[in-house]
């Protein structure tokens, strides 16, 4: 079948694990790592299974960059400002490894999946030691080992990304909340967006390897999932006779999880099916990340998102009519090529119109090789930036009016550690995935408890725990 087809074999997979053992005992060899990820959910969960292979490897984290013996970038190409930083901190290595002639630097995420990337690391960073991509991760073990070895440089970065990788060790940074991917790459090549070209088409995970994981999870005492996907709605689409996502929720609830959370959702394929479970079953967080992107007809149809202002309200509507308990947050991109004023307008009505919780705002920002970058009307930077300081200002209000409606309720929190401020304040996330800070002592941490909330700032709640 082709989901097996695409597997990485299992003789590659045990011939890695010979890397990682052959490893410890290379003289000289590295002795201790530091990671630095950039970018989403997906690259934080990749820098797990990266620290995984690392620690099998023999490997022991470093606090810092500077004392590492091997400092490995997860990077992120989404806009132009993630990869400049990205870069700009490699560079920054530079100077160190002057001192340190024996560090190994190491590149990989989605910036290295760029077209081109690799060649440029090879010619313009020659002090990186190893590279590779987001198709490869489970090679870590055998390129570090070469590097390692031979100290020349290894360069790794597959064209294609069609494989899935199960059974690589994860070090979770969380003993209460695991993200669990159930799904890589993306089809939908929205115009702007460089993911589908660095992640590759999208390979759902068996629902069997998923549950597999879940349960194990559970049985640690994991409170919290976050199910990983560019868009989870589309889960299964890729393999003959797989469970829809509604289906692949209900089942992973039958583990027993406290609390399921998924990202992200794309409107498009948001169905009726996922509507009902998320009004019926209640392991499901009360949250739903649905990025909008535009509210203008015309920008939309050029991101080529495959929807239009009235349906996504339309489907805003059913949840709320299903559900009227989830709290919904976006993703808005400003200064799309050929945004006209009016099309802006549309966006901050729309924004009006639904009330979002929180949103994740964007200015546009070119990429090459996307159908984008070749669009006319590209919109002066000034403009952009009033665009968004009126957007965001916008979405602070409506921000402020749903925490106050929250003001007086009783919430379920996940408590996640103590607060910045005090040892004695905790802090923690509800179903609606707010943070809420409340008094209370540190063995409340890793629970899940009543908390009454008592007020709202401008980016949290207030509360008192009732147990
Ligand atoms: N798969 C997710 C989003 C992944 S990228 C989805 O479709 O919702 C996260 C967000 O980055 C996107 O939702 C979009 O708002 C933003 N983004 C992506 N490419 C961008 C670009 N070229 N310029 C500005 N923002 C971008
Ligand atoms: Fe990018 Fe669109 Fe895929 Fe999201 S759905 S990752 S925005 S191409
Ligand atoms: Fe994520 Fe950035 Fe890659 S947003 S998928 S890490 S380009």
């Amino acid at each position: 079948m082709r989901e097996e087809s695409i597997r990485v074999s299992p003789e590659e997979m045990e011939a890695q694990r010979r890397f990682a053992l052959d490893f410890r005992s290379l003289p000289g060899r590295p002795q201790t790592y530091h990671i630095v990820t950039y970018g989403c959910q997906m690259n934080a969960h990749d820098s797990e299974k990266l620290a995984g292979m690392l620690e099998e490897m023999g490997m022991t984290p470093a606090p810092t960059r500077e004392e590492a013996d091997f400092v490995l970038h997860n990077t992120c190409c989404i806009r132009d400002n993630a990869e400049r930083k990205a870069l700009g901190n490699v560079t920054w290595l530079k100077e160190i490894k002057k001192d340190r002639p024996e560090m190994l630097i190491g590149v990989c995420g989605c910036m290295v999946q760029e077209p081109g990337m690799a060649e440029k690391i090879l010619r313009q960073y020659p002090f990186v030691d190893v590279a590779f991509g987001t198709g490869n991760i489970h090679k870590l073990p055998e390129l570090l080992f070469r590097a390692a070895d031979t100290r020349r440089r290894v360069v790794a970065v597959p064209r294609e990304q069609s494989t899935l990788i199960e059974g690589l060790p994860i070090r979770r940074e969380s003993p209460f909340q695991s993200y669990v991917t159930i799904m890589y790459g993306c089809n939908n090549f929205c115009s702007y967006c460089i993911v589908p070209y660095v992640r590759g088409r999208e390979r759902s995970r068996s629902a069997d390897d998923i549950l597999r994981e879940v349960e194990a999870l559970q049985k640690q005492g994991v409170q919290e999932i976050m199910l990983l996907g560019q868009n989870v709605n589309s889960y299964g689409n890729d393999v003959p006779f797989s469970v829809t996502f509604p289906r692949l929720l209900r089942r992973v609830s039958e583990t027993g999880i406290p609390r399921i959370r998924f990202m992200t959702s794309h409107p498009k394929d948001l169905s009726d099916e996922l509507i009902q479970e998320l009004a019926e079953n209640k392991a499901l967080c009360r949250h739903l990340h649905l990025p909008v992107q535009s509210g203008s007809n015309p920008v939309l149809a050029a991101m080529n998102r495959r929807y239009t202002r009235e349906s996504y309200l339309e489907k805003v509507e059913k949840i709320r009519a299903a559900a009227p308990d989830i709290g919904l947050t976006t993703d808005i991109i400003v200064a799309f090529p050929g945004e006209t004023d009016r099309d802006f307008e549309d966006t901050l009505e729309l924004v009006k119109a639904v009330g979002f919780d929180s949103a994740f705002t964007f200015i546009y920002s070119l990429r090459v090789n996307t159908r984008a970058a070749e669009m006319p009307g590209r919109i002066d930077p000034a403009v952009a930036t009033e665009r968004i300081q009126r957007l965001i200002a916008l979405q602070d209000e409506m921000t402020q009016m749903r925490f106050s409606e929250m003001i007086g309720k009783q919430e379920e929190v996940l408590v996640t550690g103590a607060s910045r401020r005090s040892e004695k304040q905790l802090t923690g996330k509800c179903s609606r995935n707010i943070s809420v800070n409340f008094e209370g002592s540190a063995d409340l941490i890793g629970k899940i408890i009543p908390v009454k909330i008592t007020a709202a700032s401008k980016t949290t709640l207030k509360g008192k725990a009732l147990e």
